[in-house]
């Protein structure tokens, strides 16, 4: 098990590039899985996601060759029976919750899957109703046995709602969107995710021949095809692992520019950040984040996009928690996602949480601490904390932030922080 060690006190500057979006990469993958022609995608970052979702792809058949330019190819793999694996096995599903975006595409184009039912995460449930509202709306029967998901049938286009109470699902589109492009005839998902991670998803499936109109809007349009051929395609940039970066700079009083992102893909972010003091460069595919010595208390709620996202909740948590003034933060999409208060409280952060609200005021410093990490982005807060602390910060169980962060250390390094890795001898 490894930890992180960081040395607080460092003003952060420089020019870091962003790695490819995980949560593009993930949906694409499993999208390879409607042809059986060869597929390239670039910029494929080295996470512990990533590999569990080439796993999970080398147990449907699919051969994945990693090259050392950070390029994968797919190759549907040859041979008697080759094709025919269907199921998408526990002991994978139950490490990442996103190899659920594979029962679309099976299901479109082997008639049939077997998905193990997802868990849920530290942040409280992960439902996936939607997704299999969704499929039944195509025609799939669908029943859950013995803690799998079994879904089978001949999908036929259909107009659908695809809307939670929590507003549009991620990955409740990406599955439904792939199960579509095979599907008879056309299909209207209404309510669909805007996010730029399936926008990414919708422009590759179109390379492989698929017909989606009204990609980036929140209905999407899809004729079936009866096939879809092999394409290449570059993932866009981590908006996320942007977003964290363009937090560090400022935090510490510093300058952080970050490359390979579009500005456009993190408008509302950018937006809070001046809200909150934060001078704000943009570039075609850069972003600027300068310190003015000033940070201003906000408020902030999180909403599917083009809506703050939930994914930068805690990394914001941390800049308002040294911010003049006190803060509300509000999470509209998991009303748990707070694992990251406890941990901050330990480094003299003064945050109360009040159900789906934490209300934050602000310290004048914060106090380094071992701490413990708990799901990915709450993992990012604590080491984004570790950076403007006084003294020392663990973080330990490091390999939630190996799920979403490439070389997290290195990039911070690269910035001028002082962080290490470093074996955990105690504890798990
Ligand atoms: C995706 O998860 C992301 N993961 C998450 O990022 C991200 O936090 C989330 O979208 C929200 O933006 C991937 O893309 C792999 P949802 P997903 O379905 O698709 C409710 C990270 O840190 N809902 O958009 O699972 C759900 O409870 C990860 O990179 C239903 O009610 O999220 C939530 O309140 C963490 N029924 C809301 O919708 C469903 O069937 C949004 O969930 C599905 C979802």
């Amino acid at each position: 098990m490894d930890k992180l060690v960081v040395t607080g006190g460092k003003t952060l500057e420089g020019t870091v590039a962003v790695s490819g979006a995980k949560n593009a990469v993930l949906p694409l993958l499993a999208a390879t899985l409607l042809t059986d022609e060869p597929c390239g995608i670039e910029r494929v970052p080295d996470l512990r996601d990533v590999n569990t979702m080439i796993r999970m792809m080398e147990t449907l058949g699919v051969a994945v060759e990693r090259r050392a330019d950070g390029s994968i190819e797919t190759r549907p793999e040859a041979g008697p029976g080759a094709g025919d694996t269907t199921v998408a096995p526990y002991e994978l599903v139950k490490t990442m919750r996103a190899s659920i975006t594979v029962l679309g595409p099976l299901l479109a184009k082997r008639g049939e899957a077997r998905v193990s039912f997802p868990g849920g995460c530290v942040f409280g449930p992960r439902p996936i109703d939607l997704h299999l509202q969704g499929l039944r709306a195509l025609g799939a029967e669908i029943d859950v046995e013995a803690g799998y998901i079994e879904a089978r049938g001949k999908l036929r286009g259909a107009e659908m709602y695809l809307g939670g109470p929590c507003g549009s699902t991620v990955t409740g589109t990406a599955n439904v969107l792939m199960a579509a492009v095979l599907a008879e005839g056309r299909t209207v998902i209404d309510g669909a995710a805007c996010e730029p991670e399936v926008t990414d998803l919708a422009r590759f499936l179109v390379k492989m021949g698929a017909s989606i109109e009204g990609i980036g809007s929140p209905r999407l349009t899809i004729e079936g095809v009866r096939e879809l051929h092999g394409a290449s395609h570059r993932v866009i940039g981590d908006r996320i692992e942007a977003g964290t970066f363009l937090v560090a700079g400022p935090l510490t009083g510093g300058d952080v520019t970050v490359t390979g992102v579009e500005p456009r893909r993190l408008r509302s972010v950018l937006e809070k950040m001046r809200e909150i003091g934060i001078e704000i460069i943009e570039g075609d595919d850069f972003v600027r984040a300068r310190s003015t010595g000033v940070l201003k208390s906000t408020e902030i709620v999180t909403l599917p996009f083009p809506g703050f996202p939930t994914d930068l909740q805690a990394q914001f948590m941390t800049l308002l928690s040294i911010a003049d003034g006190i803060s509300i933060v509000t999470e509209k999409i998991y009303p748990e996602r707070f694992m990251h208060v406890a941990e901050l409280h330990r480094m003299r952060a003064k945050i109360r949480k009040e159900g789906p609200n934490a209300i934050v005021i602000g310290t004048d410093r914060l106090s380094g601490a071992p701490v413990m990490a708990s799901d990915l982005r709450a993992s990012a807060a604590l080491v984004l904390a570790g950076l403007v602390a006084d003294g020392v910060t663990e973080i330990r169980r490091v390999y939630h932030i190996d799920r979403g962060y490439e070389r997290i250390e290195e990039k911070l390094q690269g910035l001028g922080a002082t962080v290490v890795r470093a074996k955990d001898s105690d504890g798990p």
